[in-house]
């Protein structure tokens, strides 16, 4: 062993500084460019905010947990793309705040799962899903049908958001308590499930 080497192996304080070193020119290195990036900072085409009462469902998609057993994020690779669809690209996710992609799949990827199911699929599987999944272990959310949304509390999240550059229209936000006015958290999570559909740009480099 030279004898710097030696230096720095029995100096862990120094050794943890230059380890923060290295990691920090690789971090930069990776994310720099992305902020820089159209690639991956507009969105790609097809790509719109979402409307209120998918807004809405997002939010309880968040909050009850469900990205802790679901990714959404169909990585570029022949399994994925077979079973899922469309792998992910970048520009599809500029308006997910905070994105959904999660690390762990209990159960199947959603990011390609509207339009799989029917509404009644939805609804009766998220209530219980051994009712149409026997060997489910999906948790059930019973609750969700018995909860009405709050449509001006869904209008103020949606007006956070514009102010961090979503292009919401004063129309979409008008829009936004009649479109949620009297509807489930049910109802609001099933039109989320639905929208989670590949953007054409997606389709296009899949096909490629
Ligand atoms: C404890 C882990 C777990 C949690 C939490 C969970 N799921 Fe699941 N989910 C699963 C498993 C396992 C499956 C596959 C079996 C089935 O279809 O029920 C599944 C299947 C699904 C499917 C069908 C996907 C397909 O392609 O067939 C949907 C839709 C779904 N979950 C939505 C949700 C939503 C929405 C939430 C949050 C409200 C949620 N899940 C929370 C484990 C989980």
């Amino acid at each position: 062993m030279s004898k710097q080497h030696e230096v720095l192996e029995k100096n862990v304080g120094l050794m943890a500084i230059l380890i923060a070193v290295v990691v920090s020119i690789g971090g930069i290195v990776e994310i720099v460019p992305l902020i820089f990036s159209a690639q991956a900072a507009d969105p790609a085409p097809g790509v719109v905010p979402d409307p209120p009462l998918v807004f809405a469902g997002r939010d309880i998609y968040v909050r009850e947990g469900c990205y802790n057993c679901h990714s959404q994020m169909v990585r570029p690779f022949r399994a994925e793309t077979e079973r899922y669809g469309p792998f992910a690209v970048a520009g599809e996710f500029v308006y997910d705040r905070p994105f959904q992609w999660g690390s762990k799949r209990t159960g199947p990827d959603l990011a390609r799962v509207g339009g799989r199911y029917s509404d009644d699929w939805h609804r009766i599987h998220l209530l219980d899903p051994r009712d149409v999944v026997p060997e489910s272990n999906m948790p059930a959310y019973p609750w969700l049908a018995e909860r009405e949304l709050d449509p001006l509390q869904i209008q103020r999240h949606m007006r956070g958001h514009r102010r961090l550059g979503v292009p919401y229209t004063d129309a979409d936000l008008a829009d936004a308590v009649t479109a949620t006015a009297d509807k489930t958290e049910l109802d609001a999570l099933i039109a989320y499930l639905q929208s989670l559909t590949a953007p054409t740009a997606a389709t296009e480099l899949t096909q490629r």
